[in-house]
């Protein structure tokens, strides 16, 4: 997501900071800035947009600083703008603090700080620990122990970085489920949220563990933990950058899947609040949300995919119709929508022009929008009248993965609450569903576990020219989606279908060179999908089944099955798409190709 980089030592450190910085343009950022400790006072110069702009405006800087912190911040509380770009400071200006992660409770401890007399000059959670710090000092009198009181009163994650105007002898480094590096200097040591940001400096680097803090002086690094000092290892990294960059991972795709639990623990995390869900930050009320009679959901690509999953979903939890659009058809014939319909949106970039144009028109209209998206402060979040933000970061790799998953989250959690302000749930099976949702992450971890046995499969079937893609119910969009991801990234003809639809024309296609991967939940009609397996089979048809764990009858039967864990089928989606994604990942690796940047793709489609 975000990017740290702090350096202390004997020479001026803006030169590492700004090179630290440029290392980590690659992850994408809205705003950028530093926090420099120069004669016992904080400079802190800021910018939105790319570092170039921060450049500018430290141009006429002449101050020489020994101890500094960076930060290129992606918006998550708070537009991209100067005023909520990092590091952020407090009354006083005395602390700065760098932050990744999300502070979930920032609301409740702004409230508790505002009452004691702080006043904030931004809309981050980021400022909140600045401010919770400063408090803390008066009572503590100790930086370190006012840092520890402070940092045990938060829930949620960070990595943060710390300095201090009349402590300019030490740089602090903390962490808790972000992650963040220290690395080992000559007689300069540095912080890094990644270790590209320091590797021209040093390949001598401690990995810090959750609830971990470092306190780096010019000369010496230490670490505690629980008020503990901590023995660390020093690794020697022998990436070179460009391995760094994808964390070792060959791909940024590959990556991405890999991160895609973290994403969707970050999403929830920024979402449910004690078994709660909370979507206010959206901007509609529950009121509102309650007069909602329909849904009409327009997206592209792989958010349509989302959609449809979110359609099932929701009309199953809510008791209310959703019907979906793909935006390019949605935008030319804007169907009759009843009065009371939210409009929701779709899209991981916020700027896909076809998406875009149903929105307007449907603003046009008079009609309630809002949009779930991955970029905020991007265009679809501007021009919505809410937005629930997935909280993936960044995503490099063209053919959506981790944005997907966190897409299908949102819906997730906007049909939950949905159906709690129209009591469509009775709370034992709303308590249920949540406590499924929660164990989601575990649950796609055990997913990715079957990433040898897939990598097998595709060098078996690489050389295909085509493929056929099958599911009912919540399998149907995920075989869409995996049909789609092949198609992709190894240009290999891949169609997604009902399953109960093949014998109306796909079923001609099926000869031994069409395998047929079948999306198999433990569902209702689990045995109509083993019917359509059979009637495949019998035409020659290699079937590779992505089957319920411990399903003996499917496993025993065919060749090819991958297992994952028996989860909720509204929330199978999730963890079924996982190995499709790796599937079609492999399969284009064992063709040769670039995965990253697939041929005539982009990332973002901002023309018709
Ligand atoms: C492009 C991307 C896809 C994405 C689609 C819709 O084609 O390559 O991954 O699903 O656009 O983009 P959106 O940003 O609206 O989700």
């Amino acid at each position: 997501m975000c990017g740290i980089v702090g350096y202390i030592g004997d020479d001026n450190c803006l030169p590492t900071l700004m090179n630290g910085l440029k290392r980590l343009e690659y992850r994408g950022y809205d705003s950028a800035g530093v926090a420099l400790g120069s004669n016992n006072s904080l400079h802190l110069v800021k910018a939105k947009g790319k570092l170039i702009n921060l450049e500018k405006a430290l141009s006429s800087n002449n101050v020489n600083a020994n101890i500094g912190i960076g930060h290129t911040r992606w918006a998550t509380h708070g537009i991209p703008s100067k005023e909520n770009a990092h590091p952020h400071t407090c009354c006083t200006s005395d602390i700065a603090v760098v932050h990744n992660g999300i502070l979930e409770n920032y609301q409740e401890l702004k409230e508790e700080l505002k009452k004691a007399g702080h006043k904030f000059a931004s809309d981050t959670d980021t400022e909140v620990l600045a401010h919770l710090i400063e408090e803390n000092l008066k009572k503590e009198k100790d930086f370190i122990k006012a840092i520890n009181v402070s940092l045990a009163r938060i829930k949620g994650s960070y990595a943060v970085g710390i300095i201090n105007n009349s402590k300019p002898d030490m740089l602090i480094a903390a962490k808790k489920d972000s992650p963040l590096v220290i690395g080992y200097g000559d007689g300069e040591n540095y912080i890094a949220s990644d270790i590209p940001a320091i590797l021209d400096k040093t390949r001598d680097i401690q990995i810090l563990e959750d609830n971990e803090m470092a306190i780096l002086k010019a000369g010496s690094i230490s670490v505690h933990k629980n008020g503990k000092k901590v023995d660390k290892k020093i690794v020697d990294v022998i990436w070179d950058i460009e391995a760094a960059e994808k964390d070792g991972f060959e791909d940024f795709m590959l990556k991405e899947i890999f991160e895609q639990p973290k994403a969707v623990r970050d999403t929830l995390r920024a979402y449910v609040k004690d078994g709660e869900v909370d979507i206010s930050s959206m901007g509609i009320s529950d009121k509102e949300l309650a007069s909602f009679e329909r849904i009409y959901i327009t997206a592209c690509g792989s958010s349509y995919h989302a959609a449809w999953v979110g359609k099932l979903a929701i009309e199953e939890w809510v008791k209310i119709p959703v019907d979906i659009e793909i935006s390019s058809e949605f935008r030319y014939r804007f169907p009759v929508i009843e009065p009371n319909t939210l409009l929701l949106a779709i899209t991981q970039s916020g700027e896909t022009a076809d998406t875009l144009a149903g929105i307007r028109e449907a603003k046009k209209r008079g009609h309630k929008v809002v949009s779930i998206t991955n970029v905020l402060g991007s265009t679809i979040t501007r021009e919505t009248d809410g937005s629930l933000v997935t909280k993936a970061g960044p995503e490099i790799g063209v053919a959506a993965t981790k944005t997907f998953l966190t897409q299908l989250i949102a819906l997730y959690l906007i049909g939950l609450r949905l159906a709690k302000v129209k009591g469509t749930l009775a709370g034992e099976d709303y308590k249920t569903i949540i406590e499924e949702i929660m164990k989601l992450p575990q649950n796609i971890e055990k997913s990715l576990n079957k990433k040898e046995e897939i990598k097998k499969m595709a060098d078996v079937y690489h050389e295909k020219p085509d493929f056929l893609f099958l599911g009912r119910g919540f399998g149907l969009p995920i075989a869409l989606e995996g049909a789609l991801k092949l198609k992709e990234i190894s240009y290999i003809h891949a169609e997604g279908c009902a399953a109960g639809e093949i014998k109306h024309g796909p079923i001609a296609l099926i000869d031994e060179d069409c395998p047929v991967v079948a999306i198999v939940n433990k569902s209702a009609t689990y045995a109509k999908v083993c019917s359509n397996i059979e009637e495949v089979k019998a035409r020659g048809a290699d079937v590779i089944a992505v089957i319920t764990e411990g399903d003996e009858s499917l496993s025993n039967h065919l060749k090819h099955c991958i297992e994952v864990p028996e989860v909720m089928e509204a929330v199978s989606p999730v963890t079924t798409i996982v190995p499709l994604q790796l599937f079609s990942y492999y399969i284009a690796k064992a063709k040769g190709l670039n995965v990253d940047q697939p041929r005539n793709l982009a990332k973002s489609v901002t023309v018709e």
